[in-house]
C-alpha cells in the first residue's frame, strides 16, 4: 500500500522510486535467469536509435508462471499500480530492455502512451515499472525522465530510427521548463512512471550492461476498443511475496510464452509510417 506521500509525489513528478523494492536474493535470480535464458535472447530484436546504434529488447503480452511472471504479478507491484491508476489493473505486456555494454542503443525522447495511443486505449490510465536488473547510472545509459512533464498530456510522435520519437520542438520547450532526471538505480529498485511523462536513455558505451524488466498495466476500466499487439483485459492473478524465490529460476526456457511480440507484429513503426 503506497503512502498518500508516495501517491503525491507520483502525481506531481510522474514516477516514483521505490528502493529496494526486491532484496538481493530475488533481484539475483531474475539476474541469472534472464542472462541463462536462450529464448529471451532468440525472441529478442532491435529498434535503430537514429543515432547509429540499436536498442534490444524482447516483449511478451502475458505474464506466465515463469521469474518473469513471479515478478509482474507479485503483490507488491500489481497493487502499488492499482494505488496509482487508482482501482483494479491488468498486464498490459512485459519487457526486458538488453542494454548491453558498449553496443546498447539509445531510446530517443518519447512518451509511452505516444505509442499506445494508436493501440485503441482511449485514457492514458496506463503506468510501467522498470525493474533495475543491474546497477543503473547515467554511464551505462539509465533511464531519464522529465520531471512533471507527463502534465503536458499526449505529444505527436514521429519515427526517429526505429522508433516514436516525440515531437522535438515541444521536448526541447519541455527540456527548458522541467528537470532533467538521471534515475540512477541499484539492482532491485524499483521505479513507476506515468505514461504521459517524456522520458528517453542514452547509448551504452561503458563496461557495464544495463538490463532492466520493465512490466507495464492498464486500468482494467480502460480497456481498448479495438485488438493491438498488446493484451486487452486479462484478470490478473496476483502472487505473494515468496513467489519469486520458490519459482528457482524458471525462465523461459522452461515455459516459453505464445505471445511475444516480434518485428512482424511490432505495429508501432507501421503506423507512424502511415
Ligand atoms: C523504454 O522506454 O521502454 C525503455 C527506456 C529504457 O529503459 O532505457
Ligand atoms: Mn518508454
Amino acid at each position: 500500500m503506497l503512502t498518500k506521500a508516495q501517491l503525491k509525489t507520483y502525481q506531481s513528478d510522474g514516477y516514483l522510486l521505490l528502493k529496494n523494492l526486491f532484496d538481493k536474493e530475488e533481484i539475483g535470480l531474475l539476474k541469472e535467469a534472464a542472462m541463462h535464458d536462450r529464448e529471451l535472447d532468440r525472441r529478442s530484436y532491435g529498434r535503430a536509435d537514429g543515432e547509429g546504434g540499436t536498442v534490444r529488447l524482447s516483449i511478451w503480452n502475458h505474464p506466465g508462471n515463469n521469474i518473469y511472471g513471479m515478478f509482474a504479478r507479485s503483490a507488491r507491484i500489481v497493487e502499488a499500480a492499482e494505488d496509482l491508476l487508482g482501482g483494479e489493473v491488468y498486464h498490459y505486456h512485459s519487457k526486458m530492455i538488453l542494454k548491453d555494454a558498449k553496443v546498447g542503443g539509445a531510446w530517443t525522447w518519447h512518451q509511452d502512451y505516444g505509442y499506445w495511443y494508436n493501440f485503441g486505449l482511449l485514457q492514458p490510465l496506463l503506468t510501467s515499472v522498470t525493474i533495475a536488473v543491474d546497477k543503473a547510472t547515467k554511464e551505462n545509459g539509465c533511464l531519464q525522465v522529465l520531471k512533471g512533464s507527463h502534465t503536458m498530456g499526449r505529444v505527436d510522435h514521429a519515427l526517429k530510427g526505429d522508433q516514436a520519437g516525440a515531437d522535438m520542438e515541444r521536448v526541447n520547450e519541455a527540456l527548458k521548463k522541467f528537470p532533467l532526471v538521471y534515475c540512477e538505480m541499484e539492482p532491485g529498485d524499483a521505479m513507476f512512471f506515468d505514461c504521459n511523462i517524456l522520458h528517453r536513455s542514452d547509448q551504452n558505451r561503458s563496461e557495464n550492461a544495463r538490463w532492466s524488466l520493465i512490466c507495464c498495466y492498464n486500468a482494467a476500466r480502460n480497456n481498448p476498443y479495438k485488438e493491438s499487439q498488446h493484451a486487452s483485459y486479462t484478470p490478473l492473478v496476483k502472487v505473494g511475496d515468496d513467489a519469486i524465490k520458490s519459482s528457482a529460476l524458471k525462465g523461459f526456457e522452461k515455459e516459453s510464452q505464445s505471445d511475444w511480440v516480434s518485428p512482424e507484429s511490432d505495429k508501432t513503426i507501421e503506423k507512424l509510417k502511415s
